[in-house]
């Protein structure tokens, strides 16, 4: 395989963490010293290890061979969800524009290009900033919420669903042993992709989504259906982002002041207490869905996109994100993932009449 005009390129993980983010980093090292002899410097924290002084990045090397890093989870290099550096919280509570820091890194690194793993959101950042300096980048899908456009799955999201599935296949024996119906509310942001998969893959009787209105009224005659067919426990699984009555959303106020989604399973379980004879027990899955091992589809996915990801690095195809599509890996226009935003159900998915053929409530669309 020829040397590349490429001789140092930069990774990054971005946006929230989760399973198979260190196989991927793995992948890209291989492939970029192995088969191009480049040089490869991890960068801390996502953007933000390009934006301080001193530089916060460390040099990786086939160490991402010891043979651990392949199953661990969270990412090795660290990584931030919040302070977009064209839009920057600063320390005294005004906002900066901090994204020429940004630039000025990483030409002091002397990078020939970045590799970015993240979710839609990142991205878009990160093209944007990519931009503004003339820095040539690829990018690589990863969130566990799976609403990345363009591609079938993501980097994380065949995990979380493990833990899911586990959750409710803990949470069955209980409920049938109490004769309760248990309630477990998944994350997802504003997409109900791991609350349609887990809860198929799980045997839920009610799925609440983001994408699709319900009524509590609906939830209550599906429940009753159950019990009148002879079974006195039940399974609903829950999106995050799933809605109020009032239309609103349940969301919990953090300590940087930022709202996250939180809250909506102990809505649900007061609101069918008051409306039915039922006892209601709520598990709310929250950050176990990000950690653990990742799983092997995610493990081979996070291979593939590494490799392939430096491959279109080392031929100068930059400005594209690699995808997983019909069980291979390819690359699109990466302006056109920031164009399209975070990719929802659609209530018309082949997955959602699966649920409805099995019976679960789905909502009413
Ligand atoms: O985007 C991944 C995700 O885990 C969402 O499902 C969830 O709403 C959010 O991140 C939680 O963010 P944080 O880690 O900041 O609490």
């Amino acid at each position: 395989m020829p040397k590349s005009v490429v001789k140092r390129i930069g990774v990054l993980t971005s946006g929230g963490d989760c399973a198979g983010l260190n196989a991927v980093i793995r992948a890209v090292v291989a492939r970029a010293v192995r088969a191009y002899g480049m040089e490869v410097l991890g960068i801390s924290d996502g953007s933000l290890g390009l934006m301080s002084r001193p530089l916060q990045y460390q040099k990786l090397d086939l160490e991402v061979f010891s043979g651990m890093v392949l199953r661990m989870g969270g990412t090795m290099l660290g990584t931030t969800n919040k302070g977009d550096p064209f839009a920057f919280p600063m320390p005294d509570g005004t906002i900066k524009d901090r994204s020429q820091d940004f630039v000025d890194g990483v030409h002091e690194l002397g990078l020939d290009a970045l590799v970015v793993i993240g979710g839609d959101g990142s991205q878009a950042i990160l093209r944007r900033l990519c931009r503004k300096g003339d820095i040539p980048m690829v990018g690589i899908p990863k969130t566990i919420d799976n609403d990345v456009p363009f591609t079938e799955s993501a980097v994380g999201f065949n995990s979380a669903i493990r833990v899911c599935v586990d959750a409710l296949d803990h949470l069955q024996p209980t409920a049938a042993s109490h004769h309760r119906v248990m309630i477990c509310e998944m994350m997802g942001r504003d997409a109900g992709h791991i609350a349609l998969h887990s809860g198929i893959a799980g045997g839920a009787d009610v799925i609440l989504l983001p994408e699709i209105p319900y009524t509590l009224e609906a939830v209550v005659e599906k429940l009753k259906q159950v019990h009148d067919e002879g079974r006195r426990h039940a399974l609903v699984v829950v999106a995050e982002g799933v809605k109020m009555e009032d239309g609103n959303s349940a969301t919990m106020k953090m300590s940087d002041g930022q709202r996250r989604y939180g809250g909506i399973g102990h809505y649900l379980s007061e609101q069918l207490n008051s409306r039915m004879e039922v006892e209601t027990r709520v598990t709310v899955l929250g950050h176990v869905q990000r950690g653990g091992t990742p799983s092997a589809s995610d493990r081979v996915m996070a291979s593939a996109f590494g490799v392939h990801a430096v491959d279109l690095v080392a031929r100068g195809r930059f400005n594209r994100m690699v995808v997983w599509r019909d069980r291979g890996v390819m690359d699109v226009n990466i302006d056109d993932v920031a164009a399209m935003g975070a990719r929802q159900l659609d209530p018309r998915d082949p997955l959602v009449h699966t649920a409805r053929g099995l019976g679960t409530y789905v909502g009413d669309l």
